[in-house]
């Protein structure tokens, strides 16, 4: 029996999976490390972290499986896209990681815009410069402490730092890399007209391979340090989301995926380079050659549920851990008790800025509409159907853009709450499929590595080995008609804080 294993380096924590070659998870364990927010819409992370975090779990699953790491066939990295890893000669990291969730960089971005043009830099990178992706946190590093980026002679996204340690090599691959901005997405390669443009040394950049092939084999250090066999290839692997989009069958027309993690990600196959002229949503590579995705972004989405959480379910915490139960799930009781509109509470879940449709850094969290008949569980609620808004201000753009919708797959930590899943299914007016795996980015790597390790044929086959649709939540029209009044105000917010979103930035920013 030959065996693959997945590692996703979250924002929350690091996941690592193993599965035998029809998907099943062997064995599984997560680490968890602190997310540093030293200003608000700022967010850094420990390249360290991470680096531990793999070896914890990759020595935790192989002790629960007891699987001969020689019957191991591949390893698939996944992770957090965008953020900036940052070494020097001696391949040292210079500071901690600027993530895909922090928001310093809105001048850099108009650096870029200025540099290269606004049409130039979306016929070469598919998208406008975004605060989210990594080209304008270099540039900041650049700007704000020169000190530090004259010392800099690699740039790392967070899972090609892990495959650094891993297995030596500086290595990247597609997917992930489209985040960067600094890649010619329809030719699938480094840009040397963005690189010269924006002055960046393209030495400091990984070598770029597609998501299914061998990017390097585990060394001596590594294998000491987690358990796995000296040799492991480790293939290219996928940024998050075109790992939990190939760990969700979203590899054909018409199946999209609606994703609930940190951020949540409504995301399409396209087999061009489809672009949304207002750059609302994302086009990227996918993690299949010659094909590509779009995506639609909401900053806060899993993030606000778990900042209210942290903040104000400590009672719920205590139950769950009593009763050896997830927090989320007591969470869920109480919103379910709740009427759809939570008479009238809405919330809009910009607490990080937002991407998709508002390319907004500026924008902030609102709770709309708070009357003293409110409480804790409307809140709770209104979250909930606050992020599901913004997943539909998504869909309705790709819609939009003329790509087919037939399906759609909930996924992510999100996707595991039948509430929230049946919320999905009614506020888009879609029947809602889940299936057989909630591994989603961990099981795409660990596909990718089936395939670059011969296991699979192609990412088509492994899906279809893998992956099945396992239950359907139908929508119900008349709660459709229901949310439809909410979300129209809810859309009609943005617009009238627009002004005051910014004027409240140049206040706390000064
Ligand atoms: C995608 C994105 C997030 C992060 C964290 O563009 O920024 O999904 O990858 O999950």
């Amino acid at each position: 029996m030959s065996f693959l294993l997945g590692i996703d380096i979250g924002t929350s924590g690091t996941k690592t999976v193993l599965f035998d070659e029809r998907g099943n998870t062997i064995a599984s364990a997560t680490e968890e490390y602190p997310l540093y927010q030293p200003n608000v819409g700022w967010a850094e992370q420990d390249p360290e972290d991470w680096w531990n975090a793999t070896c914890v779990t990759i020595k935790a699953v192989l002790s629960k499986s007891g699987v001969n790491p020689q019957d191991i066939k591949g390893v698939g990295l996944s992770g957090q896209m965008h953020g900036a890893v940052l070494l020097d000669g001696e391949n040292r990291v210079l500071r901690k990681a600027i993530i895909w969730c922090d928001q310093r960089s809105a001048a850099e971005c108009e650096e870029i815009t200025s540099k290269i043009g606004r049409e130039r830099l979306i016929e070469i990178t598919a998208n406008p410069a975004l605060t989210g992706f990594t080209a304008s946190k270099i540039l900041w590093v650049r700007n704000h402490e020169p000190k530090v980026y004259e010392k800099v002679r690699k740039i790392l996204l967070p899972k090609d730092y892990v495959r650094f340690r891993l297995t030596g090599e500086f290595a990247t691959e597609v997917s992930d890399a489209s985040g960067m901005q600094l890649m010619n997405i329809p030719e699938r390669s480094w840009s040397s007209e963005v690189l010269e443009k924006l002055e960046i040394d393209k030495s400091y950049l990984a070598d770029l391979y597609e998501s299914q092939e061998v990017s390097g084999k585990v060394n001596r250090q590594a294998a000491e340090l987690t358990g796995l066999a000296e040799g492991t290839p480790v293939v290219g692997g996928a940024g998050d989301q075109a790992a939990g989009a190939v760990g969700n069958g979203i590899v054909k027309p018409g199946v999209i995926s609606s994703t609930i993690g940190t951020s949540g990600v409504v995301f399409a196959y396209s087999e061009k380079v489809s672009i949304d002229p207002k750059g609302r949503v994302h086009t990227f590579c996918h993690a299949i050659p010659d094909t590509w995705h779009v995506m639609g972004v909401t900053q806060g989405a899993g993030l606000s549920l778990k900042w209210f959480r942290d903040n104000f379910c400590n009672e719920e915490k205590r139950v769950a851990e009593l009763m050896d139960i997830d927090p989320y799930v007591l969470m869920d009781k109480e919103a379910e008790i709740v009427d759809a509109g939570c008479s009238g509470l809405i919330y809009l879940p910009y607490m990080m800025g937002e991407r998709t449709p508002h390319l907004d850094p500026n924008a902030r969290g609102v709770f709309f509409g708070l009357s003293a008949k409110h409480g804790k569980q409307d809140m709770l609620r209104a979250i909930m159907e606050g992020v599901t808004y913004s997943l539909r201000d998504c869909l309705e753009i790709i819609k939009e853009m003329g790509i087919p919708v037939t399906e759609v797959r909930a996924s992510g930590g999100g996707g595991k709450s039948k509430l929230w899943r049946q919320m999905q299914a009614d506020v888009f007016n879609k029947d809602i499929a889940t299936i057989n795996s909630s591994e989603g980015p961990a099981l795409g790597v660990a596909l990718l590595a089936g395939v670059g390790t011969g296991v699979y044929d192609n990412v088509a086959q492994a899906c279809e080995a893998a992956i099945e649709v396992k239950s359907i939540q139908k929508a119900d029209g008349n709660m459709h008609e229901k949310y439809n009044k909410f979300y129209k105000i809810y859309r009609q917010l943005y617009n009238s804080l627009k002004q005051d979103f910014k004027d409240l930035a140049s206040i706390v920013n000064a």
